[in-house]
């Protein structure tokens, strides 16, 4: 099994342009489904869950291919509204093809999507928000089919779901009638999708505040979208360096995106600077405790960034508290953070991350996407040689890991 091979100790310098937004462009790839036409994703980045999504794509009667980094989906002909167990446990987000499908073809039908690493990920809010607009759902034997004439609705959303958000979406632009979605969640990525929907000719309105409105049943056509930039590869990177020092400028991200992240890498004693397309980063890897960390929706502090800014804080002076507000189970980064000589106490949903003077290389897993990433980063300030095992968890969500830190003067490299 192949690993990961961090030689800690050296600070980061250097500039890269981010990869396109991950969770952009997974809902945005199941909306193409949608157009009838060829849609061309522009910056695409290649990770193992856009090859899962063009497997369906692909299963459901679409063409895919790429073009240098565009990847062409060719969406005239859908042949199938069925998407099979094993490409649906592949990835939770595989569960965005439900609205699209049903949008498209009046009909779907999948098996319960994957994605248990971060604790129970329920569904009900998808199912509720299609059913408000119509459909009859049901369930047997873990096989969920949707059907019906979609009419538009208001929904009410009991939390702001990012997955459910997206579903009603792509959904309520098959459905006759305006809907309007309450409390949806604001993320960057709901924005790109509105503009995605817009460019294939979809009237959609208010992605960014809590009411989304959607005019349904307009003639969808084929498009051509730029991806914006992974807010979360960006914040892997700028705590990468500021852990393990360094002084690198990241291209291709809006700053705003990353607000909550960097104001908490500043409170650490990073010099950060935000100019019009990139983020430059200044850190002498001496950082100290900021105040509580607390994850929540957008534009709150991002459940995805919690492991990789714990991991720039293990060396920090102080003890810092994370509060983990939105999965039940996003701590299991801790006991391989542990096996490097990290000092962290969890209980619930609280960790407390006191800071050590040294860190030290060793054998470990990564036990999540961002997890993974997160041992990475802590690889990076550690004396000594660090291998991350379980290689495929990353590849899930960073195009090049090892390239980009590379090119920012890591010593990293793939080991088989
Ligand atoms: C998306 C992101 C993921 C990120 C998460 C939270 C994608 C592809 N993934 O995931 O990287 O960590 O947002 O920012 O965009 N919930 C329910 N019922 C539902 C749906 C959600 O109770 O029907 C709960 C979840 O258990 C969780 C919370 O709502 O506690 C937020 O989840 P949600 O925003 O839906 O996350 P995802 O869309 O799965």
């Amino acid at each position: 099994m192949s690993c990961f091979a961090v030689e800690g100790g050296r600070p980061l310098v250097g500039e890269l342009t981010v990869q396109g937004a991950k969770n952009s462009v997974l809902p945005i790839l199941a909306a193409s489904v949608m157009s009838g036409g060829v849609c061309r994703i522009r910056g695409c980045p290649r990770l193992s869950d856009v090859d899962t999504t063009t497997e369906i794509l692909r299963h459901l009667g679409c063409e895919t291919r790429w073009e240098g980094e565009d990847l062409l989906v060719d969406a005239t002909c859908v042949t199938g509204c069925q998407i099979p167990e094993h490409l649906m446990r592949r990835m939770r987000s595989s569960v965005i093809f439900l609205g699209a499908v049903l949008s498209r073809c009046g009909r779907a039908e999948i098996s319960y999507p994957g994605g248990c690493e971060l604790g129970p990920r329920p569904i009900d809010l998808h199912l509720s928000a299609l059913r408000t607009l119509g459909a009859a759902v049901c369930e047997r034997c873990g096989v969920l089919r949707c059907a019906g004439k979609l009419r538009g609705a208001e929904i009410v959303l009991s939390l702001p779901s990012v997955g459910a958000t997206e579903n009603a979406m792509l959904a309520a632009c098959g459905a006759e009638g305006t809907t309007m979605i309450c409390n949806a969640a604001r993320e960057p990525e709901i924005c790109d999708l509105q503009a995605f929907l817009r460019s294939c000719g979809a009237s959609v309105h208010g992605a960014g505040s809590s009411t989304i409105v959607v005019e349904g049943g307009k003639p969808l056509h084929g498009c051509d979208h730029g991806l914006i930039g992974d807010r979360i590869v960006a914040s892997t990177y700028l705590a990468s360096a500021a852990g393990a020092g360094g002084d690198i400028c990241l291209r291709g991200i809006d700053c705003r995106h990353l607000s909550t992240v960097t104001t908490a890498l500043m409170q650490s004693g990073c010099e950060i600077r935000c100019e019009e397309d990139c983020v430059r980063l200044r850190s002498t890897g001496k950082l100290r405790a900021i105040a509580p960390v607390r994850t929540c929706p957008y534009p709150g502090f991002p459940t995805d960034a919690q492991a990789v800014l714990m991991a720039a804080l293990l060396r920090a002076e102080g003890t810092t508290m994370f509060v983990e507000n939105m999965f039940d189970s996003r701590y299991r980064h801790v006991a391989e953070l542990r096996r490097m000589g990290a000092d962290i106490r969890t209980e619930g949903r609280v960790a407390l991350v006191s800071g050590v003077q040294e860190l030290h290389g060793a054998q470990v897993c990564a036990t999540d996407l961002r997890g993974g990433a997160a041992l990475i980063a802590a690889g990076l300030q550690a004396r000594g040689i660090t291998r991350v095992g379980k290689t495929a968890h990353i590849r899930r969500g960073y195009a090049d890991i090892v390239g980009d830190l590379r090119r920012l003067g890591a010593e990293v490299r793939e080991e088989p």
